[in-house]
């Protein structure tokens, strides 16, 4: 009997090697990965570049010291997230989650601020932003909630991609001081906000003085084919939630602000022992640096437009949607599939399946064409067996 906790439906499997987009079990079966350990492992696996860089760190014998002190790798990853957000400040954590509830209370900071007693934000339907008890009240998922009340108050639901929605929240409710929104919806099914749509709720955000909060967790650091997908759209964010593929496989998150987030926390408003330690640090500069030197976010566009086009081209009946930018990748099918991802397993393709009915596919942006084109030989036969089968069933 396991002694771990019971919090996740665990597939029987192991990886215990890894080498750029493969993994290898414990029986030394060989699977090639479409998942990155769900949009984390953004350099793939035993990258020389990161691997170097966290054993000189190991060896220095220094991986974590306090945010007592300076830490100069700190500041080195932060220099970085900055140039990369176009934003200006950074609060290290150690998850999404972590990078959420860190916006939130700088929302709340913010409504405070301004002579808002009880700011409220406004989310979306289908949105996942954490487990926390206040990312869990954003999040527009009842399975997430249930158990759990009472929620976190100061949250208000409108549909994604519906600017009417929002601007009727906006005259019914003078206590809003911010939009938090995941600009593509990862756990909720792979669902794209409309670019217009992006740049009409920044408007919105802009006549009435709210921050716009941006939760890159699982769509940002490159994977779309730009850093964020917010620069798809053309305009900054005030706030920017990052964790998952920002260390390429070590746990950080971050808040970044800017605009009227900037300065919004001052000492004593928030912490983190961990949060930003020598060692995490060491992984945000190697992963930026190398998606850059490399130019990860072109391969992303080109494996993700290699399975799209060649996923749509098989016209397969069952398939309502194929959806994503870059690769990040939804495959909608008309039903329930969660028993594909076993077969997967079986197959030798590691990837999962959100939101009941969606292929999920995120594969490390190390991936090459050739790759690209395994994952599709060895996901079509799977989506048409299933599909067949239930067809005639
Ligand atoms: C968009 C988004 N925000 C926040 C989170 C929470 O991240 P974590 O699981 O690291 O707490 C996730 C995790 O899937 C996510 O996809």
């Amino acid at each position: 009997m396991s002694h771990v906790m019971n919090t996740y439906a665990r597939q029987p499997v192991a990886f215990v090697r890894g080498e750029g987009v493969w993994l290898w079990d414990e029986a030394g079966k060989k699977y090639l990965d479409a998942l990155a350990g769900i949009a984390v492992n953004t350099l793939g696996y035993g990258h020389p570049k990161l691997k170097q860089a966290l054993l000189d760190r190991v060896a220095s014998g220094v991986i974590h010291t306090s945010n007592l002190w300076r830490i100069p790798d700190q500041e080195a990853a932060a220099e970085r997230i900055a140039e990369i957000t176009g934003l200006d400040e950074v609060f290290f954590g150690n998850s999404g989650l972590e990078a959420t509830e860190a916006s939130i209370k700088v929302a709340r900071k913010y409504g405070h601020d301004r002579g808002i007693a009880e700011p409220a934000i406004i989310v979306m339907e289908k949105a996942f932003h954490g487990r926390s008890l206040a990312t869990l009240s954003a999040t527009g998922s009842r399975k997430v909630q249930a158990g759990f009340e009472p929620l976190v108050q100061g949250f208000v639901r409108v549909p994604l991609n519906d600017l009417d929605a929002v601007r009727q929240a906006g005259e019914h409710n003078r206590n809003i001081a911010a939009v938090l929104i995941e600009p593509i919806q990862g756990e909720g099914g792979i669902n794209v906000s409309r670019l217009e749509y992006l740049r009409g709720l920044y408007e919105i955000c802009q006549k009435h003085g709210w921050l716009f909060i941006s939760d890159e967790v699982q769509c940002g650091m490159g994977r779309t084919g730009k850093w964020f997908v917010y620069q798809h759209a053309g305009f900054q964010p005030d706030v920017v939630a990052l964790a998952k593929g920002l260390a390429s496989g070590v746990p950080v998150g971050a808040c970044v602000t800017g605009g009227r987030a900037k300065g919004v926390f001052k000492p004593g408003n928030h912490g983190s022992t961990f949060g930003g330690n020598p060692l995490a640090m060491t992984a945000v500069r190697v992963t930026i640096d190398t998606v850059k030197e490399e130019r990860l976010m072109e391969r992303a566009v080109k494996a993700g437009e290699v399975i799209r086009s060649q996923i749509r081209d098989q016209n397969l009946p069952g398939v309502r949607e194929i959806r994503g930018m870059g690769s990040m990748i939804g495959i909608e099918l008309d039903r329930p599939c969660g028993e594909l991802v076993l077969q997967g397993l079986n197959a030798g393709l590691v990837f999962n399946v959100t939101a009941d009915n969606v292929i999920r596919l995120l594969p490390p942006l190390v991936m090459s064409e050739a790759e690209a084109r395994e994952v599709v030989s060895r996901l079509v036969p799977l989506m048409k067996a299933f599909l067949e089968k239930r067809v005639a069933a």
